[in-house]
């Protein structure tokens, strides 16, 4: 067989097989319009379009993302070594480090057991002083150590199974979401968090004798002549008290002080708390209109904060505090309110800016198939907590699919040159859909190929080991992709093939002879 008969056969064969995947992506496109029916297509990029295309990339999820990922069994590893507190000898010695030990990479330490030692601490060691702390509009008290180290503590104010309805910002905080927030965020490697436990209190024994004036009267003896606090914060009032349980005790997140300065900046995706609309929930294309004003590594960390929000649903991130000019994740009590709901505007930032720092990337993936909320769960069982209802567990684990979602769909959107890294995401706007592949990414995704369990796969997979789409190819006599497999390819392979891309006759075809013999072919 003369070498151009082989490639002319070989192309006969390309463009059938391309006619077929036209029939079945077609098939594919008809069902997904007819399960939609009653909804009006939207031509404009108004949030609730976004919403719709997510959810199509979350029907069309590819597997790896519901599996765990064995790279993250060593990471795991690591985590349960320093959150086992164990063998932990003298509480007072440990905070009294604390603070030194803090530097530019770390907040608080956390190698070599040092993250469950603090806990530890935090949880047993003397109390000395209680106080109000009267910034912010949530009911908190002020907690000295014996060794001067200061809590907060946010007093428990629902059940577990509690659930808040209302508006993504209603209810009172939620003392769990503060400490489950703390596993999640050194699970996700989201290390800008302050430790924060499970304590319980008693009225008699560790407040009333050392309680500040100021706190003693912001307390009042309840009907059964319990004393009850209502202490002093913006919504603090005086019929809505914490009282002790049937133990005299109040249980509550005590939450490590950061003896810092921070400086205060406003979110651009703040709420308007009113039903007024703010810009950013009007305009998809707000991320452009900020985008100059916020430096690239402000605006990733603004999209890992919204990652993480998104996770325990917490829409109340107005202002963020910043400090060695990272976003401190302080004050997430408006989390795990309704483990039913997911609302996806949180994650405005990622989806309106299409952008991902790539280690945020890199670890989010090893993350998956239950990996998270089960590290959470074996973290936080050092220190005998239960943080939530397995509702709440299984909500986080379905919003992290989400957030897989709204990956795709910036790869959809931008390839995902855009996804991984600054630089590329200003080319992507330069020069619109004629990116090259990054390196490596052809690699990528000839494995991801390869673990995909579709007719098609060993067909592309052929092609791409072979190198048959070849980038940087500009001859344009030479063959180009049918475009039903340029989508087909970017829907379930998260594989985009740039526009440039042609199939080369250096290639001689022979290698997809055999791909017929091995009957690849039919798959209508
Ligand atoms: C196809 O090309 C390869 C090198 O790229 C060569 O080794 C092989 O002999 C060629 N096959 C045919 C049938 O010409
Ligand atoms: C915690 O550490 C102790 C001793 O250091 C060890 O015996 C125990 O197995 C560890 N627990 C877990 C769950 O890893
Ligand atoms: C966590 O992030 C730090 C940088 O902040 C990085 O050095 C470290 O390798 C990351 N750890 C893991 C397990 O990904
Ligand atoms: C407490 O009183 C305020 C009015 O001062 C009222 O709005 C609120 O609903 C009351 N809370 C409870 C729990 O009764
Ligand atoms: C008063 O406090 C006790 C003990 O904390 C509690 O069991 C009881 O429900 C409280 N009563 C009222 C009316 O709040
Ligand atoms: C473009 O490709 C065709 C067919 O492969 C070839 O005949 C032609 O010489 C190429 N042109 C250039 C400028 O490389």
């Amino acid at each position: 067989m003369s070498m151009n008969y082989a490639f002319c056969f070989s192309l006969f064969l390309l463009i059938l097989v391309g006619i077929n995947i036209y029939f079945f992506y077609t098939l594919n496109t008809v069902q997904k319009q007819g399960k939609s029916f009653n909804i009006p297509s939207l031509k404009s990029d108004a949030p609730p379009g976004v919403f719709k295309e997510i959810y199509q990339y979350l029907n069309y999820l590819p597997s790896p993302y519901k599996q765990r990922n064995s790279k993250f069994t060593y990471i795991q590893k690591n985590l349960m070594q320093s959150f086992n507190s164990t063998n932990v000898m003298d509480p007072v010695n440990v905070l009294a480090n604390v603070l030194t030990w803090a530097s530019d990479e770390l907040l608080f330490p956390h190698k070599n057991g040092m993250a469950g030692k603090i806990l530890r601490a935090m949880r047993t060691s003397q109390i000395v002083l209680v106080d109000n702390a009267p910034k912010g509009t949530q009911l908190k008290m002020m907690v000295l150590l014996e060794g001067k180290q200061k809590l907060y503590f946010k007093p428990k104010r629902y059940q577990l199974g509690d659930i808040i309805n209302g508006n993504i910002y209603a209810g009172f905080d939620r003392h769990n979401s503060e400490v489950f927030a703390y596993y999640l965020a050194m699970v996700l490697n989201f290390t800008w968090i302050t430790p924060s436990v499970i304590r319980r209190i008693h009225i008699n024994n560790d407040i009333l004798p050392v309680a500040t004036e100021g706190l003693k009267k912001t307390m009042v003896k309840n009907e059964s002549g319990s004393m009850c606090i209502y202490g002093k914060c913006y919504y603090c009032k005086v019929n809505e008290t914490v009282c002790p349980d049937s133990r005299g005790e109040i249980e509550g997140a005590a939450i490590l002080y950061l003896d810092k300065q921070f400086k205060i900046y406003k979110s651009p995706w703040r709420r308007s708390y009113t039903s007024r609309k703010m810009e950013w929930e009007k305009d998809n294309n707000f991320c452009k209109k900020i985008i100059s004003t916020y430096s690239s590594k402000r605006l990733l960390n603004l999209i890992d904060v919204a990652i993480f929000d998104f996770l325990i649903q917490n829409g109340d991130r107005h202002r963020y505090e910043v400090y060695k000019d990272r976003i401190l994740l302080l004050d997430n009590g408006k989390g795990l309110g309704n483990p039913n709901v997911d609302e996806l505007d949180i994650l405005a930032p990622l989806y309106q800016c299409c952008m991902l720092s790539s280690s945020t990337w890199q670890h989010l993936e090893m993350l998956s198939g239950g990996s998270l909320t089960e590290t959470v769960k074996l973290l936080s069982a050092f220190q005998d907590e239960k943080l939530a209802t397995e509702d709440h567990y299984k909500a986080v684990e379905r919003r992290l699919l989400k957030v897989y979602a709204t990956v795709q769909y910036c790869i959809g959107k931008y390839s995902s040159a855009k996804v991984s890294s600054m630089k590329l995401y200003s080319r992507a706007i330069d020069v619109g859909n004629e990116l090259t592949l990054p390196d490596g990414l052809l690699e990528l995704s000839t494995k991801m190929m390869i673990s995909q369990f579709h007719p098609l796969c060993q067909i592309f997979n052929e092609i791409s080991q072979d190198h048959l789409i070849q980038r940087d190819c500009l001859n344009m006599s030479r063959i180009r992709i049918p475009n039903s497999i340029k989508a087909h390819m970017l829907f379930y392979y998260n594989f985009y093939i740039p526009t440039s891309a042609r199939v080369c006759n250096e290639h001689n075809g022979s290698r997809l002879g055999p791909v017929a013999n091995r009957q690849c072919l039919p798959i209508i």
